[in-house]
């Protein structure tokens, strides 16, 4: 069993280094997939309202073995509950679907900047990190400008930007700006799902090389990157594979080789976090 090393972030606590994505797994299937992934020694969960499945993932975490204090979990406030009041409200739900007393990572999913309500559910997650019932505190999909607004309105950046990362879209400006500020980055689709990205030749010849699989080759690059990507793969075998990349190192030719495939128009879904607005 593979325990990733963990990344220890600006408000003192510890992310692990690689995490368990879980869209678009729900109900059964869901609470299996990621009972595997804790026995496979995943410490870190991503769930969001949005994915339907924190009831899953809560299931999963109150019949595992592992203790509930090994386990990083994260959830993500949806487009509709942004708002003071309602982040506070939908926190709740939360809370009472995943049957937690403290969630361990919070995030703001998308910025939707249309609605112009981010920084208040900014300031309600501040106060969630105050009371302790939200131990760290993050988003996703933010780009420097809304990051930058967050600072100047409320002085409190996140400690976690979730973003579309892959070999396609390595996005070398944002996570520059991270480490400048001392925000952790993590990479949602980390494989670039739905591309041909793991048939890349650079990437084959870097598995053949290495004697490891394409999808562990991509993991590494996030990982030496010092960015966390969070797979999804509901096979165990895959699950296993996906953790298990911390015996072998990519060398700096072939790190850059990986991020050469990047493209401007690199992204997968079209999701443009200026233009997106999810509900
Ligand atoms: P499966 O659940 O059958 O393993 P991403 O993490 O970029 O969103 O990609 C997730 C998709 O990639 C899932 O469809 C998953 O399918 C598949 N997948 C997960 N791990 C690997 C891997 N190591 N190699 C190839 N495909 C993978």
């Amino acid at each position: 069993m593979t325990i990733a090393p963990t990344h220890l972030l600006a408000d003192g606590n510890s992310l692990p280094a690689i995490g368990f994505g879980t869209y678009p797994l729900r109900g059964d299937e869901g609470t299996n997939a990621v009972g595997e992934a804790l026995a496979a020694g995943y410490r870190l969960i991503d769930s969001a309202v949005n994915y339907q499945n924190e009831d899953a993932v809560g299931r999963a975490i109150a019949r595992s073995e592992v203790a509930r204090d090994e386990i990083v979990v994260t959830t993500k406030l949806p487009g509709r509950a942004q708002g003071y009041d309602s982040t506070l409200a939908s926190f709740e739900e939360s809370r009472t679907a995943l049957g937690l007393e403290y969630i361990d990572l919070y995030l703001i999913h998308w910025p939707n900047p249309e609605d112009g309500l981010f920084v208040d559910s900014w300031r309600a997650m501040v106060h969630l990190h105050e009371q302790g019932l939200a131990r760290s505190i993050g988003v996703s999909n933010f780009t420097e400008e809304y990051l930058t607004l967050l600072q100047s309105e409320t002085g409190v950046l996140p400690t976690v930007n979730q973003i579309e990362l892959h070999p396609y879209f390595p996005q070398l400006e944002l996570r520059e700006f991270h480490q400048a500020h001392n925000i952790r980055t993590e990479s949602w689709s980390p494989l670039g799902k739905g591309s041909d990205v793991l048939a890349q030749p650079e990437i084959v010849r870097a598995a053949e090389a290495h004697g490891v699989t394409p999808g562990q080759i991509v993991l590494r690059w996030h990982v030496q990157l010092g960015s966390v990507p969070l797979p999804k793969s509901a096979d165990p075998v895959r699950q296993r594979q996906n953790l298990d990349v911390f015996g072998f190192e990519l060398t700096p030719a072939e790190m850059e080789s990986i991020t050469l495939l990047g493209r401007a128009d690199g992204r997968l879904f079209g999701a443009d976090p200026v233009t997106h607005n999810e509900q």
